[in-house]
């Protein structure tokens, strides 16, 4: 299956070098499905700046409410009318900065998917729960709890429905949490271990839909690890943050996952 490189700007980016990044992003790599997720004041100038490029931009949260007396949030629908494509929901960032629970994970996602935005759901153990033996188990709850059942309908994703079949529509995003930003990452066996627990969990849960989502790595993924981790049975591509803040590290990236 092709892959999908992500970039995760996290609070980091500014108007200022947009348009060089946007430049270089657009005489990128083919055969890869590319994505950036800035922070949102930058959702409409990096749509801008890649023009007519298949560069797709994302958002890295979105509220559960449609509309209303929410001061500071921003819902699914204005990040889909702006040109948002994807929304990142459940990062352990926010699970932990903002107390988020996979319940709420699970709302944000289908008032995403209603919205037309594709989620890509993240769920990744802590070190503590690793050296337990938790890991898995903590993993498949993070699923049981967090992917809506709308997910197991084919098709069901509204104006999205554009953007290909429902595989693409639907991703999940496995980071553990002390990879993240650490330079650390698990062995290709601890991960390939993982991503065969989460298909299958994906499978029981979803049947059919279950079978084909992209199950992204993420956690201190960088040009000189890409290679190896892009060929890991089971990762459909990678969720990057630091690394996808200078252009041409994330185009080294792209291109590993091209080549795979
Ligand atoms: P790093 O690539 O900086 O480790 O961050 C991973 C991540 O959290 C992406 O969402």
């Amino acid at each position: 299956m092709r892959q999908m490189i992500a970039g995760n700007w996290k609070m980091n980016g500014s108007l200022k070098g947009l348009a060089s990044y946007a430049g270089a992003l657009a005489r990128g790599v083919t055969g890869v499905d590319l994505l950036i997720c800035p922070p949102f004041p930058l959702i409409g100038p990096l749509i801008t700046a890649l023009g007519s490029t298949p560069v797709m931009v994302g958002a890295q949260d979105c509220a559960v409410e449609r509309a209303g007396a929410h001061t500071g949030d921003v819902s699914a629908e204005l990040l889909a009318e702006i040109g948002a494509r994807y929304v990142i929901l459940g990062h352990s960032e926010r699970r932990a900065d903002h107390a988020e629970t996979s319940s709420l994970v699970r709302d944000k996602a289908r008032g995403a998917m209603a919205a037309g935005l594709a989620p890509i759901i993240c769920v990744g153990e802590t070190l503590s729960q690793r050296e337990a033996g938790e890991a898995e188990t903590v993993v498949r709850a993070q699923l049981a709890g967090s992917l809506p059942e709308e997910f197991a309908q084919v098709g069901a994703l509204g104006q999205a429905g554009a953007l290909g079949q429902a595989g693409a529509l639907r991703l999940i995003a496995y980071e553990p949490v002390w990879a993240i930003g650490t330079g650390k990452t698990p062995t290709e066996a601890d991960i390939a271990a993982m991503h065969a627990t989460i298909r299958a969990a994906l499978q029981k849960q979803l049947g059919e839909a279950g079978a084909t989502m992209r199950i992204l790595y993420g956690g201190s993924v960088k040009p000189s690890n890409a290679g190896a981790l892009l060929r890991i049975p089971e990762v459909g591509g990678a969720l990057i943050g630091g690394a996808s803040l200078l252009a041409e590290d994330f185009l080294v990236i792209a291109a590993a996952a091209a080549q795979k």
